[in-house]
């Protein structure tokens, strides 16, 4: 049995939240509570919710006391509020951090100097800085851009309403990507034997495809040719700088490409936890009824 009883979630609804809540409330080993902000537009639901003043330091601390782990999966604009969550959970006495990584492998040399990826960065240093000290223990899950949202968003580069696809770097390069029930498993299964992960950057992927292997089952599916687009994201990275340089940050996120399929950035996993994790690798078949599904 795991030493893990009480589990906290931070930011437990949005895109990822809901799978990893759902994960750990599989597991009856786990006793799970959501932490929302005090002025949450969308608090959780179908769990335990207690809220917090996240810029106060006492009210962290008293919402984060008697947990023994924290799971966090909040947003992009959460990511700095972690540094505080950190320190809180440290003085509540919580021996486990999971920060809210969940994308590229910013141990990459080349990944972690994308400016997307600052606060992950920022926040993995200072766990890794406190877990030095003896002060808390960090498990970090890396699983590259989620599958099925990123299908379903257009996020993998596929406009199913208009049948249009844009392809980076030739839409040839493999990636590692991740449905988001198993990262969500991935979590619960990490905590449940917290000696065997902790201090470990994990990584997992449901399948390594391309874009255009995607393609070709949207096309298969739709029975039609697709419009295609083709971009370089050496360039989507020099537009994205230009526009940072300018104070404009609304297409930062577009820099996930260039860790996606940047030659040299590590999109593909060459070392995978699926196993210890039991994390399913899908088959081709798989694969395909996951695109198709999205139609
Ligand atoms: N790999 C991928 O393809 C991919 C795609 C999307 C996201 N991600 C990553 O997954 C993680 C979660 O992203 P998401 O899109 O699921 O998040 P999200 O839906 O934008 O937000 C999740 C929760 O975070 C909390 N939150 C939002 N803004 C906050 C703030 N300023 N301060 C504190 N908490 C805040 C909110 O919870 P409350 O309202 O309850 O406080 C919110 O429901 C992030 O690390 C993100 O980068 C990865």
């Amino acid at each position: 049995m795991s030493p893990i009883k009480n589990v906290i979630q931070v930011g437990a609804a949005g895109n990822l939240g809901p799978a990893v809540l759902n994960a750990l409330k599989a597991n009856p080993d786990f006793n799970v509570t959501a932490l929302s902000r005090k002025d949450s537009k969308n608090p959780p639901s179908g769990v335990n919710v207690v809220t917090a003043d996240y810029s106060s330091h006492e009210d962290l601390v008293s919402a984060l006391k008697g947990q023994d782990a924290v799971v966090s999966t909040v947003g992009a604009t959460g990511l700095n509020d972690q540094i505080k969550l950190i320190d809180a959970a440290i003085e509540a006495g919580v021996k486990y951090f999971i920060p809210s990584e969940f994308g590229g492998d910013i141990s990459n040399e080349k990944t972690r100097t994308l400016a997307v990826f600052r606060g992950k960065v920022a926040v993995r240093e200072y766990l890794e800085k406190k877990s030095s000290e003896g002060k808390i223990n960090y498990i970090i899950i890396n699983n590259g851009p989620f599958f099925d949202w990123g299908l379903k968003v257009g996020f993998l580069g596929f406009n199913t309403a208009e049948k249009k696809a844009t392809l980076y770097d030739g839409g040839s390069v493999p990636f590692s990507t991740t449905t988001l029930a198993s990262t969500g498993k991935s979590v619960a299964v990490a905590l449940s034997k917290p000696d065997v992960f902790k201090n470990r950057v994990l990584y997992i992927h449901s399948a390594v495809t391309t874009q255009r292997s995607l393609l070709g089952y949207f096309e298969k599916h739709t029975g039609v040719k697709w419009t295609i687009e083709e971009k370089s994201t050496a360039d989507v990275e020099k537009e994205t700088n230009a526009k940072l340089a300018q104070g404009d940050f609304s297409t930062i996120w577009k820099l996930i490409y260039r860790s996606l399929w940047g030659e040299g950035y590590g999109g593909k996993f060459e070392n995978v936890n699926n196993e210890e994790l039991g994390i399913k690798v899908l088959s081709e078949e798989e694969i395909e009824e996951l695109v198709k599904g999205t139609l």
